[in-house]
């Protein structure tokens, strides 16, 4: 019997229709801003029940597009969880904004509504939802907060795009959706990210925001002429990574469906083990499980934590946590007086979360050794 293979906690699925798909677009004559682009924008809006879709080089830039349609302004505060990937919230940063941070539910960690409004003032203009996992946060709530006090409201998707909540998909739950399309994610372009929206000046103020803040299209300027009417970036993505994200979207409601049964599979065997305990689910919702989170109970979690994290790495299981809260990275405390104790719910969860592994080319055999090693680590951990 040789060494066990590695296990990681995401991997991507490259098939050989990905491969046909990307080599047809290399050599079609459109490297970028090509048909491919617009086909992967329209297909990706309609399977999230949106009317627009706007595709850039990151998740992140998807983000920053957004605050940019919301005419975000220096002083400006917008709420944000601080269970997330730090470009949550540094997308409010970019614009000159204050992210402001409201703790979330200690079952779900999605944003707690409650905590949201409490944090609301005068210069609160928005809501970033991150729907952590890959679970949709409860958005009813969120949207009747934000029609009271007059804010927008953008969803984080970037662990969610498959899920829905009550029968409504992810992609329709706010003004305007984040995707990320990381190779660690359902589905990926290498690099790449979309935003989703209805509306159509958002749209329109996406666009121009991803290509330098000119108005015109590169393949609409046969003439000389354009105009620069803001300051903005070079986040275009390529007519090949369109290409491939075509090509991974047929796959992606399998993936999911996958990604769901082997949560099924970790739930049942954890549901009778001491020591750890799934995140909790909303009714609502159905998951699409970018993460499945363990956190460990007990006495001294960190030390636990690192105990058990440890020894999974040890036995080849590529674990992770997600995430260290963003208001306690140096950045932000520096910047925004951010500190321990504003967020006690996402702070004593962090301490126990661990991320295992999840990814649809998991065989059950896999799942299987993850259990037993999770089991096995409990059994270590509490004798030593
Ligand atoms: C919740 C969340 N938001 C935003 C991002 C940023 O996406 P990208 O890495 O594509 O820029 C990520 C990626 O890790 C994420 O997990």
């Amino acid at each position: 019997m040789g060494t066990p293979k590695n296990i990681p906690y995401g991997r991507q699925s490259i098939d050989e229709q990905d491969l046909k798909a990307v080599t047809d677009a290399l050599t079609s004559g459109w490297l970028t801003t090509g048909p491919k682009v617009a086909e992967f924008e329209q297909a990706v809006a309609r399977m999230s029940g949106a009317a627009h879709g706007v595709a850039v080089n990151s998740g992140t830039a998807a983000l920053h597009c957004a605050m940019y349609a919301f005419d975000l302004q220096k002083g400006d505060e917008v709420i944000v969880p601080p269970m997330t990937f730090a470009a949550s919230a540094n997308c409010v940063a970019y614009m000159g904004a204050t992210p402001v941070f409201a703790d979330v539910d200690p079952e779900t960690l999605l944003i707690d509504p409650a905590e949201v409004e409490k944090k609301i003032t005068p210069e609160t203009k928005g809501i970033i939802a991150v729907d952590y996992a890959g679970q949709p946060c409860d958005y009813a709530a969120l949207r009747r907060i934000a029609d009271k006090h007059g804010l927008f409201l953008a969803a984080d998707g970037c662990h969610s795009i498959g899920g829905s909540l009550n029968g409504e998909k992810v992609g329709s739950l706010a003004d305007i959706t984040l995707y990320s399309f990381h190779p660690v994610k359902h589905m990926t372009t290498g690099e790449g990210g979309m935003a989703v929206t209805d509306n159509s000046e958002y749209d329109r103020r996406m666009r121009i925001f991803r290509n330098h803040g000119i108005t015109a299209d590169f393949r609409q300027r046969d003439g000389w002429f354009y105009e620069m009417q803001d300051l903005g970036f070079n986040y275009r993505i390529t007519d090949f990574q369109c290409a491939l994200g075509l090509s991974q979207l047929s796959r992606l409601p399998e993936w999911v469906a996958r990604r769901r049964e082997i949560a099924a599979m970790y739930d049942k065997e954890f549901a009778v083990l001491d020591g750890l305990s799934p995140l909790g689910k909303l009714k609502a919702a159905k998951h699409a499980y970018h993460l499945y989170v363990i956190n460990l109970e007990g006495e001294n979690r960190s030390d636990k934590r690192k105990a058990v994290f440890d020894y999974l790495r040890e036995h080849g299981l590529g674990v992770q946590v997600h995430y260290i809260p963003v208001h306690l990275h140096p950045y932000y405390k520096e910047t925004f007086g951010t500190h321990e104790g504003l967020c006690p719910v996402a702070e004593n969860a962090y301490d126990g979360l661990i991320s295992l592994p999840m990814f649809p080319l998991m065989k059950n055999e896999d799942v299987m050794r993850v259990v037993e090693t999770v089991k096995a680590a409990l059994t270590e951990v509490s004798v030593r």
